[in-house]
């Protein structure tokens, strides 16, 4: 962590503040006494939220804490898809357009208000019923970005069976994994999606994952592309067959409060994801309260961007949940940032009138190394607000962002948090909280935060180390699926009773928060998240492998890119086209974004004494730095001939 350390301390020596704009804080929803409200009875603060939700039986216990099992509002009953959809509709707002939704295909539009996506849900509720789907089962998405997709998310909540709901990007044997571990026995997909231009296969991969799943009885398949797709009688239905017939009504029945809503799968430090479990109202407090305070939103006016997929939690956060609770108006785009040219995304800003557009890092970063022209080529006067999440984000593309998509006028929020976390957990509030170009600033309020050393001390102002949580709070992961002690020993043992995050931070003179990246085996490359373990373990099922290292070494635009280090077994000749091949295997067997960016072959790997790889060191060869402390290792000239190696090798990408 060192390096980073050094490189945040020249940053904060240039570093240039933002103070909240007068004009924003003259409308803003909250003024900075919400600080101090929210400190004096966070549980009550989270209460007063909680009560903003539509309830069947109100709660009367805010919090029930047996370290590391919450329960937040645990006498409430209630049911999501009614908080979501039902209640806006009750309330005469009917009319109102949930989604703008941009196929990638130019021209190829929809508009969906919230009657139609309640009546759509319904028809889909309805037909989930007919095969067979019930509360507390677990059911399967695997589908592009379509609203279809958000309609199967919310069918399931609405008859309280969790979704998991896996990224489109992720290959038949991730999709089999993830079926299997959570127990799924329907799987809603589409033939397929489109993606760069082209019709990308959904569905061959499911035929292919339920090879592996034969507890699987039911699929429903969307038909989006037109493409060709295999139909097994009696096990596979057309959506169009089995929803579009359906009534367009079904009365919601109300569940606990802490009723699984969904699980999702995310990279651990180990090779098998885990299944993170959330419930129903303390994630849908959290995520209500976080969407309607930290963008400012008002829900009449706002037209809402959160350009991520809903295969991943800011899918889940801000693009369903929390602004279907608020009632808002979202664009739903389903193709990447320069399908029909480079300025694709500000045409749809401008067409839109997008007033609070919310991206990763990386896309930023790729946004403006393509040039200011294509965002100048576009009226971007709606935009009001801009979101930054996923990783770290550096000043100059934070500078970017302000200056020339915000031209100047626009708060910035970098908000801090993970698929376990459930909602925003460190932010700027916009118009209360100056900012920082590169920080997360503080706590969001009745969030409690801390910066602590090994010992679990507080490091105070001017320090950096883990990033911990000390109280539990609503959005709160309930667990990993099926597995009680991992969740334990990964997140509650480091600092004993104290939520671990597994990234490092630190607090500025001012002590205002910077975060500075996963201190674990965690890759974060183009803001998701993947395992070095699960990665090497790809490698290592090739007959060519004997053992294989993976790092993240920063990449200017990615942030992190993977980097392999193999060695081979006996009778194996390093030339291109093994690494190709080993590249290719591991974009087969997790997915495009986990292919290596380099495989370097290496007669030997660094090891301790005790005959651990040191991945760190590895990654300071990744990186063309020069070699820090080497004395713990075995073998030290291993390494130097690794460096060597690596210096003289060309990049294979
Ligand atoms: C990890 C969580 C949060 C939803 C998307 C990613 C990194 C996240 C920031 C930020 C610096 C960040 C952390 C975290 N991260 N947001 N604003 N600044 N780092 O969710 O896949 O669960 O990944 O992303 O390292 O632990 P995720």
């Amino acid at each position: 962590m060192a390096d980073v350390h050094d490189e945040i301390e020249a940053r904060l020596s240039e570093v240039r503040q933002f103070a909240p704009s007068p004009e924003f804080a003259a409308s803003a929803n909250v003024d900075v006494s919400i600080y101090d409200i929210a400190t004096a009875d966070p549980e009550a603060f989270w209460a007063t939220q909680a009560r903003n939700l539509t309830w069947a039986t109100p709660f009367t216990t805010t919090l029930e804490w047996t370290p590391p099992n919450a329960t937040w509002f645990g006498d409430g009953t209630l049911n999501a898809s009614v908080n979501c959809l039902d209640r806006h509709v009750a309330n005469g707002r009917g009319d109102k357009v949930a989604y703008h939704f941009v196929g990638e295909p130019e021209g190829d539009t929809r508009t969906i208000t919230y009657q139609a996506l309640f009546n759509e849900v319904c028809r889909a509720a309805n037909a989930l019923t007919e095969l067979g789907v019930v509360a507390g089962d677990r059911v399967a998405i695997y589908m592009p970005m379509i609203p279809e997709a958000i309609v199967a998310m919310l069918a399931c909540a609405r008859l309280g069976a969790a979704h998991s709901v896996i990224f489109g990007g992720f290959t038949a044997d991730a999709l089999a994994h993830r079926i299997t571990d959570a127990d799924c026995r329907v799987v809603i997909t589409a033939d397929g999606g489109f993606r760069r231009g082209t019709a990308s296969g959904l569905k061959v991969n499911v035929d292919a994952a339920l090879a592996q799943c034969p507890d699987v009885h039911s699929v429903v398949v969307v038909r989006r592309t037109g493409q060709d797709v295999n139909v097994v009688d009696g096990r596979d239905h057309w959506w169009h067959d089995v929803v579009a017939p359906q009534s367009p009504h079904h009365v919601a029945q109300a569940f606990p409060a802490e009723q699984p809503l969904y699980v999702m799968y995310t990279s651990g430090t180990t090779a098998k994801p885990k299944g993170i479990l959330h419930t129903t109202a303390g994630y849908l407090t959290h995520v209500s309260t976080t969407h309607a305070m930290v963008f400012d939103l008002k829900a009449d006016t706002d037209v809402v961007w959160t350009a991520a997929d809903i295969g991943w939690v800011t899918g889940h956060s801000y693009i369903v949940y929390g602004p279907l609770c608020n009632g808002a108006t979202s664009v739903l785009y389903e193709g990447v940032p320069d399908a029909g040219g480079k300025d694709r995304w500000w045409r749809i800003v401008e067409e839109y009138g997008v007033t609070i557009l919310y991206t990763a890092p990386t896309t930023i970063r790729t946004l403006m190394k393509w040039g200011d022209e294509f965002p100048m080529a576009h009226d971007r006067s709606s935009l009001r607000l801009l979101g930054s999440v996923g990783e770290p984000i550096n000043p100059e593309a934070w500078m970017w962002y302000r200056d020339v998509i915000g031209e100047g006028r626009c708060p910035i929020v970098d908000t801090w948090w993970q698929t376990e976390t459930g909602g925003i957990m460190a932010t700027p509030l916009p118009g209360v909280t100056a900012t920082k170009p590169g920080a997360a600033m503080r706590a969001f309020p009745g969030i409690s935060l801390d910066v602590v050393d090994h010992e679990g001390t507080s490091v105070g102002n001017s320090g950096g180390g883990f990033l911990v949580v000390n109280k539990p709070w609503p959005g709160m992961t309930r667990g990993i699926w099926g597995d009680p002690q991992r969740f334990q020993e990964t997140y509650w043992s480091q600092v004993p009773g104290r939520y671990f995050a597994g990234d490092g931070a630190k607090l500025d003179d001012d002590g205002d928060l910077w975060i500075l990246g996963r201190i674990d085996d965690v890759m974060n490359v183009s803001g998701h998240r993947l395992s070095t373990a699960e990665v090497e373990h790809c490698l290592v099922a090739h007959a060519s492998v004997a053992e294989a290292a993976v790092v993240g070494a920063s990449d200017e635009t990615t942030g992190q890119a993977v980097v392999a280090f193999v060695t081979l077994r006996s009778g194996f000749d390093a030339d291109d086209a093994l690494v190709d091949e080993l590249r290719a295997l591991v974009s087969k067997m997790i997915g495009p974004i986990a292919k290596p960016k380099r495989i370097l072959v290496t007669p030997e790997l660094p090891k301790t004494r005790s005959g651990k790889i040191m991945r760190r060191l590895l990654r300071d060869v990744a990186e063309h730095r020069s070699l820090g402390d080497t004395t713990t290792l075995l073998d030290p000239s291993v390494l130097s001939m690794i460096d060597d190696l690596m210096r003289s090798t060309p990049s294979d990408d």
